[in-house]
This record gives C-alpha cells, sequence and structure tokens, in this order.
C-alpha cells in the first residue's frame, strides 16, 4: 500500500526506542501493516538537543506538535500527562489520524472524551502501552476473552513500589531508606509520589477495570491507598504469615443493593507466597485474571523501560496501521454496560 505517515509526539526514553525501532524495523513493520511506515516528525521541546541513540534525520524534530499532528496518519503520543497531549489527540483526530498513546493518566481521567472522538472521526485509539508497559493484557481482556466474562482482575501494575516492597521483604529495611535506594538505583523517581501514593497503579486500575468489564471507570473511581505507610514491621509480620506485601490493582464484579456493579482499588495487601503474583520480584509487572470459563490467567513481564513499552506501543502501530490499509477501523470503545462504580475500600 501507500506509505503512511507516522508522527511522534515526544522523545523521552519511550519515544526514543519508537523512533529507532519504527527505523531499525521497518521492512518487518512494512510487512506487517501492508504499507511502509514513515516517519515525518517527531515534535520535542528542545529540537537541538544532542540525541545519539535516536538515529533520525535531525530535520524530522519540530517544536510545532499543532502541526505536525495535521499532517500525519497515525499519531504516536508519548508526552505523559493531561496537557498537552489531551489537545493534540483530539486535533489528530480532527484531521483524520489514528491515535496510539502511552498515556494512563489522560485514558483514566478523560477516557470517554477521546474514545467520543475517535468515533465522530472514524479513527483508532490505542493504549496497550498505558498499562504494564511490554505485557498484552488491554487486547487480552477485552478482545480474546469477550466472550467470557472476567470476574476479577489483579495486578501488580507498578513496578517502583513492586520494587521498594521487594527490597524490604529482603533487607528488612524501612520505607524511606528503601525508597532512597531505589532512587540511587534508578528506579524511583526524584519525586516518587505517582508511584509511591498510588496515583500510577489507580489510573491503570481504572483502565483495567474498563476494558475488562465493558464499562466506564476513571481513575477518581478508585479506592486508593498507596505504600508510603508500610513498615518494616509490616513485612516481617506478612513473612511471619508466609507471605508478602504487595500493592494490588483489584479490579472486581460485584453485587451492591442487589444490581451489578463494580469496585476498584488499589491498597497494599498480604499475598500469600503460594500465590503467582507473589513471584512477582524487584519492577516486574503481572497481572492475574480470573474469568468464568477460562479460570485463572496470569499475565507477566516488564511494566516500564524505553524498549518493553516500545514494543506495546509498536504493536499497537501495526494494528492501526493494518486497519488504515483495510479502509476501517479496529474494535472502538467496549462500553456496553454502565456500571456503577462501589468504594468497597479494602473489601
Ligand atoms: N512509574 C511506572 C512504574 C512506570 O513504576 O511502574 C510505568 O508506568
Amino acid at each position: 500500500g501507500a506509505p503512511l505517515r507516522v508522527a511522534l509526539l515526544g522523545c523521552g526514553v519511550v519515544g526514543s526506542s519508537v523512533a529507532r525501532m519504527l527505523l531499525e524495523q521497518a521492512d518487518d513493520l512494512a510487512a506487517r501493516a501492508g504499507a511502509p511506515l514513515e516517519l515525518v516528525g517527531i515534535a520535542v521541546r528542545r529540537p537541538g538537543r544532542p540525541r545519539p541513540d535516536v538515529p533520525v534525520d535531525p530535520s524530522l524534530f519540530t517544536t510545532d506538535a499543532d502541526e505536525l499532528v495535521t499532517r500525519a496518519d497515525v499519531v504516536i503520543e508519548v508526552i505523559g500527562g493531561i496537557d498537552p497531549a489531551r489537545g493534540l489527540i483530539l486535533r489528530a483526530m480532527e484531521h483524520g489520524a489514528s491515535v496510539v498513546s502511552a498515556n494512563k493518566a489522560l485514558l483514566a481521567e478523560d477516557g470517554p472524551t477521546l474514545f467520543e472522538a475517535a468515533a465522530r472521526h472514524g479513527v483508532d485509539l490505542y493504549y496497550e502501552a498505558a498499562v504494564a508497559g511490554a505485557i498484552p493484557i488491554l487486547r487480552p481482556v477485552q478482545e480474546s476473552l469477550a466472550g467470557d466474562h472476567v470476574r476479577k482482575v489483579m495486578g501488580i501494575v507498578n513496578g517502583t513500589t513492586n520494587f521498594v516492597l521487594d527490597k524490604m521483604d529482603v533487607s528488612g529495611a524501612g520505607f524511606a531508606e528503601t525508597v532512597e535506594q531505589a532512587q540511587a538505583l534508578g528506579y524511583a523517581e526524584a519525586d516518587p509520589t505517582a508511584d509511591v501514593e498510588g496515583f500510577d497503579a489507580a489510573a491503570k486500575a481504572a483502565i483495567l477495570a474498563s476494558m475488562a468489564f465493558h464499562t466506564r471507570v476513571s481513575s477518581a473511581d478508585v479506592h486508593r491507598e498507596g505504600i508510603t505507610e508500610v513498615t518494616a514491621a509490616d513485612i516481617r509480620a506478612a513473612r511471619e504469615n508466609d507471605c508478602v506485601v504487595k500493592l494490588l490493582a483489584i479490579c472486581e464484579r460485584v453485587t451492591a443493593d442487589g444490581t451489578d456493579a463494580v469496585s476498584v482499588r488499589v491498597h497494599p495487601a498480604m499475598v500469600p507466597r503460594s500465590h503467582p503474583l507473589a513471584s512477582v520480584r524487584e519492577a516486574f509487572n503481572a497481572v492475574f485474571v480470573e474469568a468464568e470459563a477460562a479460570g485463572e490467567l496470569m499475565f507477566y513481564g516488564r511494566g516500564a523501560g524505553g524498549d518493553p513499552t516500545a514494543s506495546a506501543v509498536l504493536g499497537d502501530v501495526v494494528a492501526v496501521a493494518r486497519h488504515r490499509v483495510a479502509g476501517g477501523r479496529g474494535p472502538g470503545e467496549s462500553a456496553y454496560a454502565d456500571l456503577p462504580v462501589v468504594d468497597m475500600g479494602r473489601a
């Protein structure tokens, strides 16, 4: 087919890997997509900055993201945060582009605005990379399990907190000291609030619940407790009971006042060492799914990092490119139920 024009918004850790893989794997990607994928621009704040790991023609860098999105068939958004990402995605769709995003905060806060725009303009919005990085989990729960009935999704979806809790378990050290070590090793950010307070996991839980239960859950609906109050004594007590402490995102179908509802919560939990989630060490992620007919499933892998996240992004790029080559769009938002979300605390 005719080449598809691809625009990249953001060139940080994930964007750099995406750009490099788009070029290095151009032939394979073209074969899988059914058309060559031509990188037409990369929107960045500082176009002059040296980027030795991004081997592209320097003239591709631009600060004018508003203009760039008007001349693309596929826009990849890896800027993160609510604004300007939201406006750029909407503008891209208005100009007929399909969008691939890794933006969990935006999807969890304002997904419906984006889904409606995608439907109105007949374009795709895919965001596999927004939850659990490299792990294919959103399309499996939304599409592969669409013929089943998902009862519960339980995930370790934040690598930073899993790394901290795992180190506390191994060393017996306290929370503050372990976060400092994690920062020194590059596992925790200088400002670890979004991770340790559970905001990142809550956004991912909202997206997971929306996909698994075909309904709409936003981050504000999620009961959230982080790991800042977890002490060395808590970890020791868990150990004495043959458990580990994990920050879990739990999405569950429940009955409230006689009607179907969902409960979505993020909090530290005691996990028996015999449970598959207990074996998830360091900064790895995993999602455990219970479906009526399928039974128990577990998805495991890297939840962050340039190349792992780029793997999920490029999988989406190939998917949306195929739809464009075929002249249509893929499955959009899967909301058919509008289930109430109940806060059952730690339930
Ligand atoms: N801060 C996230 C984590 C990165 O620690 O898992 C990927 O969303």
